[in-house]
């Protein structure tokens, strides 16, 4: 199998065997696994021009688990290209959209075509982060706390997914929208996608301690936590994205009936691409698996999304006993109807 010898970092020694080709196209033992790849060896190979070198296939599982572990370090290292990073990215994270696919989703195996299609959207959303300058963004985030690069990736795919399939949402995403051109279309479908990775960016300034936190947050804690969104903008302000997707990180947490954060913003003064955030996040992150909670079943999770809340009581933080009180206040009824007949088809287990 052949990987980028980019995605070798210098330092961190994988455990598996690496082959380079010969120009007779034979293989040859270039470096033995673990402890016997010496970081210079790594750095010669990294530095040496070569497009790419080789692994076993049956230590592929080793490779992959490999690149899991030092993303963050791999999209740093300036030995590679943004379009290699971006092919090392969407492998890892197309993994984790599978694992979700076929275990707290239950949705079973995920087909070739969609596997494709998953990569792709990925690979195309990290190539626009490298040229709009914000990949150091994404890296610092991956490095924090895998578990929201992990959400951001399935929010991602949800996100896309979504409006893929609902032009008439897609084309009030922006202003300039030309429905009539198919490359416009692709491309303001991948700047959804963008936003979508781009979300939670600013979860890198709060302390692990709050962000896994087992328990509900006390009132300095849910402070610090309502200050991510303004924190990702601010990650944001200085790159070259669009407008309508800083807006949609921003308001990602403004609930349509009023009372989210961080402007308290109502209907439709909030961008349509920040309502279906709004959506996509809380489904994700209620149907996942965390350090301090079980996932809900996705069924259950829609069932929580369309109740009726109950009274809260004055200034009380939301905590994770929301989830029961039900939520349809957060949400745009028109596009989570939408969004759970798309469920529907997707056919969720119970
Ligand atoms: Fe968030």
């Amino acid at each position: 199998m052949s990987i980028p010898p980019g995605a070798i970092i210098p330092g961190s020694l994988p455990k598996f065997r690496i082959y380079v080709l010969s120009s007779q196209g034979q293989y040859i033992l270039w470096a033995q696994e673990g402890n016997s790849v010496r970081p210079d060896q790594l750095v010669r190979l990294a530095e040496g021009g070569l497009k790419e070198v080789f692994v076993d296939l049956d230590e592929a599982f080793k490779y992959e688990e490999y690149l899991e572990g030092h993303l963050g370090h791999i999209l740093e290292h300036p030995g590679s290209s943004d379009g290699q990073k971006a092919e090392i990215f969407s492998k890892v994270s197309t993994n984790v959209v599978k694992g979700a696919f076929e275990t707290s989703l239950g949705l079973g195996k995920m087909g070739p075509g969609v596997i494709q299609r998953t990569q792709a959207m990925i690979e195309n959303a990290l190539i626009f982060i490298a040229e709009a300058k914000s990949l150091q963004a994404v890296t610092k985030m991956i490095g924090h706390d895998y578990g929201t690069y992990e959400h951001a990736t399935k929010v991602l795919w949800f996100t896309v997914a979504f409006l893929r399939d609902h032009q008439e949402i897609l084309e009030r995403v922006q202003p300039d929208y030309q429905t009539s051109d198919e490359s416009h279309r692709k491309e303001t479908l991948r700047q959804c996608g963008v936003a979508a990775l781009l979300h939670d960016i600013g979860k890198s300034f709060i302390p692990q301690e709050i962000l896994n936190k087992d328990g509900p947050l006390d009132g300095v804690e849910w402070e610090i936590m309502k200050r991510h969104p303004l924190n990702s903008l601010a990650m944001l302000l200085d790159t070259d994205m669009p407008l309508f997707v800083k807006k949609a990180v921003l308001h990602h947490h403004e609930d349509f009936g009023g009372g989210g954060y961080p402007m308290n913003l109502e209907g439709m003064n909030i961008t349509v691409l920040a309502r279906v955030l709004r959506i996509m996040d809380v489904f994700d992150a209620m149907t996942s698996r965390r350090p301090y909670k079980e996932p809900v079943p996705p069924l259950k999770a829609a069932q929580i999304m369309v109740g009726t809340p109950e009274e809260k009581k004055n200034g009380e933080p939301p905590g994770e006993d929301d989830r029961d009180r039900g939520m349809r206040q957060c949400f745009d009824g028109e596009l989570l109807r939408k969004f759970i007949v798309f469920l529907g088809n997707m056919k969720l287990q119970e």
